[in-house]
């Protein structure tokens, strides 16, 4: 059983969701139908990744609609505007077809805009609407967070970013803490490099699990979501299963690796 995070609105995510970037739109419908078949019940889609109408397409053909958490996000570029996140909003809705998505985040804060806050009031507006359930952000630091709330009042439930134990952003959980946001990990596995690292595959061969369990179930640990992806079935489920927790000195053994080490794009390298 996948373990839930509450969110601030008092309803809840399952804590491991599905990724879907850079699964190909041919095979986006059978990776969803094998995960929700597996037990994941969050899949975690984006406009950018070209595969909404297979997502949703699956979804629908699950029979398991009322489970499952449904979540995309607005792009921004060419524009990243009040008007622009409602006009793509609809846009995804039609390609998913549903009568309501879960989440809806906005994909990049691309601070040098100045347009993130009012974009989040098209966020608002699109839930205040019931078009969409909860609403989130990803890539976000702690001054843009708090400047969403000093100017809308609301925290965002969800900000999505990058971390692994290479990144493990420390400051950024502690504040999300503090505000009740819930972290939700992108490259949750370091885009499957970090599955390499010795310290994670001698605590996995100490664990009788494999390397992705153990990271899985560190960011589990620190209190926090992840989507991992996977093209193939069995991965999917060994993402899913549960393993023994990772006692303080395993836990510290994965906090020495912290290098500050990203696999993907700096929210400062997509202004
Ligand atoms: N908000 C954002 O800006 C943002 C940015 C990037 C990603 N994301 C989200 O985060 C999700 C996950 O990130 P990601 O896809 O970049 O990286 P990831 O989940 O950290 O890693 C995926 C890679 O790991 C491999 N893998 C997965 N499970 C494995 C296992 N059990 N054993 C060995 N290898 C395994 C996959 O290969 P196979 O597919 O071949 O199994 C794939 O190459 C994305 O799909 C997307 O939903 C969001």
């Amino acid at each position: 059983m996948v373990p839930r995070i509450p969110l601030l609105d008092g309803s809840s995510i399952p804590a491991i969701g599905l990724g879907l970037y850079k699964v190909p739109p041919e095979e986006a419908a059978r990776v969803v139908a094998d995960g929700i078949a597996a037990g994941y019940r969050l899949v975690d889609g984006a406009a950018l990744y070209g595969n909404e109408a297979e997502m949703g397409a699956a979804v629908r053909a699950s029979g398991l609609r009322d489970e499952l958490q449904v979540v995309t996000k607005f792009w921004g570029d060419p524009v990243q505007s009040f008007d622009a996140a409602l006009a793509d909003f609809a846009a995804s809705e039609a390609r998913i077809g549903l009568d309501v998505i879960d989440g809806y985040m906005i994909h990049w804060p691309r601070a040098p805009r100045g347009t993130y806050v009012e974009t989040w009031r098209a966020l608002q507006t699109l839930r205040d609407e019931g078009r969409v359930r909860w609403i989130g952000v990803a890539n976000f630091g702690i001054d843009e967070l708090q400047r969403l709330a000093d100017e809308t009042g609301e925290w965002p439930a969800v900000n999505q970013v990058e971390s692994h134990p290479w990144l493990p952003q420390r400051a950024l959980r502690a504040f999300h803490a503090e505000h009740g946001i819930v972290t939700q990990a992108w490259s949750p596995l370091g885009r499957g490099r970090l599955l390499a690292d010795p310290t994670i595959v001698a605590i996995a061969e100490e664990m009788d699990a494999t390397p992705a369990q153990v990271v899985l179930r560190w960011h589990l640990q620190l209190g926090g979501a992840a989507v991992p992806k996977s093209l193939r079935a069995a991965r999917l489920a060994e993402n899913l299963a549960e393993i023994a927790p990772l006692d303080d000195a395993a836990m510290a053994r994965i906090a020495s690796l912290e290098s500050g080490e990203r696999t993907g794009t700096a929210p400062e390298d997509r202004p």
